[in-house]
């Protein structure tokens, strides 16, 4: 059983048809905005929106906005795609992280997410600022913590205080966002109201939050494992038709011996970051490819962090396939590993 070889053919848009040998009918190589557009459609749009608005699933950012698109280089674009925001529902997607796609396709999106761009880019100095972190601490408290975090890594909003984002985010392009911020959405532009210093002294804050980031490769997940955890217990008390069920509830059934699996919908990055013990990894991109390999007869949970939105295309492609025993993690899996319920790291289930 090979589903992931035949799964990254798919994913990556290079389905060849039979007969095409010319340059004119020859398919669009990985790199093209045209296979950049399906994989955008197939593996972001569900969080991000379909033409970039942002905001369907948790947060997801408004990838189309005028300041954002003027000043992330392509490299910023796909470091950030490549590598994903680990903690947040944001994915590794590069192959080497554990993820669907080489830089070809990658290069494909960031081509497709141009095509959004109404603003020439902008030339960003590359010249530290000289703020002072412990002067902007105060106005980052009074302005900013509200959306960002109290230490920019509690959210609602993007995580600041990310490794990867402030790996990628010059100390310029810190700052054109907070003068200008990001037409719409709800992060406006603070030009008129800080002062360059005072700026200055909150990217000088932000900048104090850096760490080093995750170096090496992270490999894919192996095996699907036995999927059905318990499989000679007692049938769940779920309820056929009802998306969704609590992570409490199913704690409990689990704890009672119940026979059910789990199905970890998000990317391979974050399957290996760490999932439900026992889950097995079905990427919802993926899932047509896995249908063969799980059973109809027995209690199929989908997760995700999101926490409904990976976890609901996978659970819709069972549903229309003859599954009925199939229901949602309700709270996702970050409220799962928040509880205390078992997780586990690596590649294996
Ligand atoms: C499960 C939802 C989800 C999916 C699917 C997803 N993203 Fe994201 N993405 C997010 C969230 C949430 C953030 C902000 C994370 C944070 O707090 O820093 C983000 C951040 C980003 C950023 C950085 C934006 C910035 O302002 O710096 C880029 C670029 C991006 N995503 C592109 C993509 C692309 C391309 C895909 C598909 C290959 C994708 N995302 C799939 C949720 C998602
Ligand atoms: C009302 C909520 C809100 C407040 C207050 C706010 N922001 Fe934002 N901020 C956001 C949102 C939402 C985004 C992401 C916008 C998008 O979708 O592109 C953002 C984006 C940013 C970005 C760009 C991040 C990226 O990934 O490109 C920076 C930098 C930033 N904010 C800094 C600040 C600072 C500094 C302050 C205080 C001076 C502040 N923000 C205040 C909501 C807010």
């Amino acid at each position: 059983m090979k589903p992931r070889i035949l799964a990254t053919v798919i994913v990556a848009g290079l389905v060849l048809q039979p007969g095409c040998s010319s340059d004119e009918t020859r398919p669009p190589s990985a790199s093209s905005s045209a296979v950049g557009a399906q994989n955008y459609e197939k593996t972001c749009a569900l969080c991000h929106g379909k033409n970039g608005e942002g905001y369907l699933a948790d947060n997801a950012t408004a990838l189309r906005s005028a300041t954002f698109l003027a000043t992330a280089s392509d490299d910023y674009l796909a470091r950030s795609i490549a590598r994903g925001r680990p903690g947040t529902t944001m994915s590794a997607w590069s192959r080497n992280r554990g993820g669907p796609y080489d830089d070809a396709s990658i290069a494909g999106i960031v081509a497709y997410m141009r095509t959004w761009q109404t603003s020439p880019s902008v030339t960003l100095s590359k010249t530290p600022l000289a703020g002072d972190a412990a002067r902007g601490a105060d106005s980052y408290a009074a302005a900013c913590a509200s959306c960002h975090g109290a230490t920019g890594s509690e959210g609602p909003n993007v995580r600041l205080a990310n490794a990867e984002f402030l790996d990628v985010a010059s100390d310029e392009f810190l700052r054109y966002a907070i003068v200008n911020g990001r037409p719409g959405t709800t992060m406006r532009g603070y030009g008129g109201e800080l002062t360059e210093d005072e700026i200055a002294d909150i990217v000088a804050l932000l900048r104090s939050w850096a760490k080093p980031v995750a170096t090496g490769s992270v490999p894919i997940p192996g095996t699907l494992g036995p999927i059905v955890l318990n499989p000679d217990g007692p049938e769940p008390a779920f309820t056929v038709g009802n998306r969704f069920t609590s992570v409490d509830t199913i704690k409990a059934e689990l704890d009672r011996g119940a026979a059910m699996g789990f199905l970890d919908a998000r990317a391979g990055s974050d399957y290996v970051e760490e999932h439900i013990a026992g889950a097995a990894s079905v990427p919802f991109y993926e899932a047509r490819d896995y249908l063969f390999a799980l059973p109809k007869d027995k209690w199929l949970v989908s997760y995700c962090g999101c926490p409904h939105a990976e976890s609901g295309v996978l659970a819709d492609t069972l549903l229309a396939n003859g599954f009925t025993k199939v229901t949602i993690l309700d709270e996702g899996y970050f409220v799962w590993r928040d509880r205390g319920y078992p997780v586990r790291s690596g590649p294996n289930p």
